[in-house]
């Protein structure tokens, strides 16, 4: 018998990416709120339903829920009853995190407080949890790696590592099998439009000059590897009665002032200026994956040119340029 997973989140980037990579292989449900952080069309595009879902409890395997409504969780944890959850649901990106603080904090604390002790108290053994490159915070030694000390420098970064708290927590004193993956920079199809990648595109959509940070770099990872180190995590969470934290990157950081390069060369007449990085920004991200390279067996295969070249010809088919 397939075993049953529940994916939170499910409706966005990440999490339907997943939900794609594992729907044939595993019994698959998914809980979403749909909140309009970015335009839902594009979430319900991602999982091809129509917009009935907003008026609706259920439709299908997709639940539309929020994780902080511990009563109607509960009901359809009870209901469905998975051998795991992939927990993705998040308010995500780092600046917007400092104009919606308690928003941030009330879905990324009390939300995945809640997974967590449901978890617990329904007998669900198995999480697999997605935090954050934002965790490590502004830190001068380069590759991050699992073990280096946590200072988040945004209100996104500091929620992710009081879930890496819980998460400790939960899988220590109540026996919960909890994998924590770092994850760094995922880019390409159904990206999030305020990433910096898909925001540069929109930009030269709209013929607006863009703002880059010079002196940054990010350890750009392609869709298809992040969800590969997804795939592996789950797996070794499934085979092994314990929890662990992996960063899952490229470990090849590329510059901002790079990346845009590369962008003029697909779209010509892109405009941009230069300026200084914003609060909460961090200057680098630089993953060390040798830990889930030896015990995960990741391996990430996606060069940045050819992936943003990938990602491109999603753009141009989804605004239909
Ligand atoms: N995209 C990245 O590069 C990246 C990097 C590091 C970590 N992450 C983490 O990966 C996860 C997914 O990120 P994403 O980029 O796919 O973001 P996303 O915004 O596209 O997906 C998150 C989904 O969670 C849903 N959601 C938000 N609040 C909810 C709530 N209260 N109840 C139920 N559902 C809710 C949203 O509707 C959305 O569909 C997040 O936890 C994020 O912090 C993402």
């Amino acid at each position: 018998m397939k075993s049953r997973v529940l994916i939170t989140g499910g409706a966005g980037f990440i999490g339907s990416s997943v939900y794609d990579a594992f729907k044939k292989s595993y019994d698959v449900y998914i809980v979403d709120n749909f909140v309009p952080f970015y335009d839902i069309r594009q979430k319900l595009t991602n999982l091809e339903i129509n917009s009935s879902i907003l008026k609706k409890d259920k439709m299908q395997n997709i639940f539309n829920c929020d994780i902080r409504d511990y009563f109607t969780m509960k009901k359809i944890l009870t209901e469905v009853k998975p051998d795991a959850i992939i927990h993705c649901a998040a308010m995500a990106g780092v600046q917007q995190s400092f104009e919606h603080q308690r928003e941030y904090f009330s879905v990324n604390v009390d939300g995945t407080f809640n997974i967590f002790s449901l978890s617990s108290d329904l007998n669900i053994k198995k999480v697999l949890f997605l935090s954050s490159s934002s965790v490590y915070g502004d830190s001068n030694k380069m590759p991050f790696k699992e073990t280096f000390s946590l200072n988040p420098i945004s209100p996104y970064g500091m929620t992710k590592v009081q879930d890496e708290e819980m998460a400790h927590f939960f899988s220590k004193q109540m026996n919960l099998n909890i994998v924590t993956l770092r994850l760094f920079t995922l880019y390409g199809p159904r990206q999030r439009p305020d990433l910096m990648l898909h925001k540069l595109f929109l930009n030269h959509l709209n013929r607006r000059e863009s703002v880059v940070y010079k002196k940054t770099s990010r350890d750009y990872t392609y869709i298809s590897d992040g969800v590969q180190g997804i795939k592996k995590a789950f797996e070794f969470l499934m085979e092994n009665d314990s929890s662990d934290v992996f960063n899952i990157g490229s470990s090849n950081p590329v510059k901002t002032t790079d990346a845009v390069k590369e962008i003029k060369k697909i779209y010509p007449e892109f405009k941009y200026k230069e300026t200084e990085k914003k609060r909460g920004d961090m200057t680098k991200t630089f993953a060390n994956i040798s830990k889930a390279e030896r015990v995960l067996g990741y391996k990430p295969e996606m060069d940045f040119k050819e992936g943003l070249k990938k990602f491109s010809l999603w753009f141009n088919n989804y605004y239909k340029l």
